[in-house]
């Protein structure tokens, strides 16, 4: 790992695993910490540079974790702190970084904070937020929308309302008190001395609720994670932290601060679903629209771009017609849909097309920010809708042909949930073993553009963008550069095949090199240059001035 790299986050591929999904080392069923352990040659294999652990701490996992009963111990299943020691260890050994989720708004009512709170003459009362009636913060909306009613739910020991954004067994923590502010900050602590390279900062939005306002990212919010960061930054140098904040791209980008005082890096929620209507609509405007708003960004953060994670695919912050767009073009059946959103993996997401899967994750890998992958889209796994909340996202993964997927030797019935068998998707060819042994299959075509998104980190991980102006809204052409390299991308969001002329007079004299295979392509003259792109397909190149470049 390279410690000289204070902006290591700028360069990375991140890739998503929830502990239990990811591989079984001692067969009853459930992923665990050891398991990780033994599959990090593969995602070193794969050109990983960071994991993103999903919650793996106690919890009664009513919402797969991020229903938090102990934030000091590891759910049983998944392990011991030794083995998330050594996970960690073994991580730094191979060069691979490791953030962790931190949910802080809530916890589950389970924890002991919240049933000692109950008592209204407990000390921890007031580590929660209390109201005798039901109506106080009514702009605040609501997110889980299929499930929950209010906001509000009557607790019948304390006998009064309790408030939580999510679901009801979620309770929100106060952090008008100090006391909630600084344990908080003690898990935080008590992580990353263990190790951990920085959080994904869960639901950040919602800290403190104010009467007349929707209760989302609040001034006191962004003074609270200004207190985390500036801990943060004098305890433990180096590490990051990351919001989830999915919010209109206003709201998204002050998560940045000045860009020293707040967080490293902000998801890119503005942009993620763009990328599907843009593709729906075969028009590159909504991308481009959405960009010019996320950028600039101070230059010590990023985005993290990404296409698909562990929840729905959220419409929350797009327009009502962006919306129907979107459930015109990818809901196929009502069970598709949840809340605002819709629960589908990423292949089935796009029928399983396989030129839009690599079109898609070139956008990820050449537009600003740095990507994160979710489990399993590598080899485009599949999901299974019958299963309820997002759990048809998250069912194991797939590594071999043998029993269960070679993800566990347990009996079948025992997994945390069935494996994919849906014959399109099913785990005999979806899965890694087989898929890294065909050399034409998406696995190893990922594991090549990660490679070239690597060679040129740093003009589609740090470089601006330029787009290229021009009638055919199919085409989506744009320049990168970086102290004077410039790499073009062209990309056809189209079914169709497509004739485009683009204006590089800027550039004449100089020869696109395409970056994946290295084939020279014919000198921009003071012409339009002349593509030719078959449905969805996509180039990236490196432009050579004139007199060569040693780059
Ligand atoms: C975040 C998580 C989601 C969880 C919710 C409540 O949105 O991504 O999975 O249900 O927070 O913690
Ligand atoms: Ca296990």
């Amino acid at each position: 790992m390279d410690s000289t790299n204070r902006l290591w986050y700028r360069d990375a591929i991140f890739y998503e695993i929830p502990v239990k999904s990811f591989y079984d080392s001692n067969n009853d069923g459930v992923g665990d910490f050891k398991g990780l352990t033994q599959k990090l040659d593969y995602l070193a294999w794969l050109g990983i540079d960071c994991v993103w652990l999903l919650p793996f701490y106690k919890s009664p996992m009513r919402d797969d974790g991020y229903d938090i009963s102990d934030y000091y111990f590891i759910q049983p299943e998944y392990g011991t702190l030794d083995d998330f020691d050594e996970f960690v260890e073994q991580a730094h050994r191979r060069g691979i970084r490791v953030i962790a989720d931190l949910v802080l708004n809530h916890v589950s009512d389970q924890h002991p904070w919240f049933q000692e709170a109950r008592n209204p003459n407990s000390p921890k009362h007031d580590w929660f937020v209390w109201s005798d009636t039901d109506k106080k913060y009514s702009q605040a909306r609501i997110i889980f929308v299929d499930t929950e009613k209010s906001n509000w739910t009557w607790d019948p020991i304390a006998k009064q309302y309790y408030w939580h954004r999510f679901y009801s067994h979620q309770p929100d923590l106060n952090y008008d008190n100090p006391e909630v502010r600084e344990e908080m900050k003690n898990v935080v602590r008590f992580w990353l001395k263990r190790g951990l390279d920085g959080f994904r900062c869960d639901a950040v939005p919602f800290l403190f609720e104010r009467e007349g306002t929707n209760c989302e990212s609040l001034p006191e919010t962004h003074a609270y994670f200004k207190e985390l960061r500036s801990m943060v930054d004098k305890e433990f140098p180096g590490t990051i932290l990351l919001a989830e904040a999915n919010q209109w791209p206003t709201e998204a980008k002050a998560y940045f601060g000045n860009g020293n005082d707040e967080f490293h890096m902000a998801f890119n929620f503005p942009l993620m679903p763009r990328m599907f209507i843009a593709l729906a609509k075969e028009d590159r405007t909504p991308i481009v629209d959405i960009i010019k708003q996320v950028i600039p960004i101070p230059e010590n953060c990023d985005w993290g771009t990404f296409l698909r994670n562990h929840d729905e695919l959220t419409l929350e912050m797009v327009t009502d017609e962006e919306r129907d767009v979107m459930y015109h073009e990818y809901v196929k059946h009502p069970k598709m849909r949840l809340n605002l959103g819709i629960r589908r993996r990423l292949a089935p997401l796009i029928d399983d097309d396989q030129n839009t899967i690599r079109l898609l994750h070139a956008l990820l890998f050449s537009l600003p920010g740095s990507p994160f992958l979710y489990y399993g889209d590598e080899i485009a796994m599949g999901d299974n809708i019958y299963l309820g909340d997002r759990n048809g996202v998250r069912t194991p993964m797939q590594w071999s042909p043998d029993r269960n997927a070679g993800f566990s030797k347990c009996d079948p019935e025992q997994l945390y949930t069935p494996v994919i068998t849906n014959p399109i998707y099913h785990y005999e060819s979806r899965n890694v073993e087989t898929q890294s042994r065909l050399s034409s299959s998406l696995l190893n075509w990922l594991k090549e553009i990660i490679r070239v998104r690597k060679k040129y980190s740093d003009v589609l991980g740090r470089g601006e963008i330029r787009f290229i102006d021009h009638p055919n809204l199919k085409v989506f052409a744009f320049i990168r550069s970086y102290k004077g390299k410039s790499m073009l991308c062209v990309n056809n969001l189209s079914k169709k095949p497509v004739a485009v002329e683009l204006d590089l007079r800027e550039y004449v004299e100089w020869t696109p090199i395409e970056a994946q295979t290295s084939v020279p392509f014919p000198k921009i003259g003071r012409l339009p240059y002349f593509f030719t792109l078959s449905p969805h397909a996509f180039f990236w190149f490196k432009l050579t001035s004139p007199t060569g470049d040693t780059w």
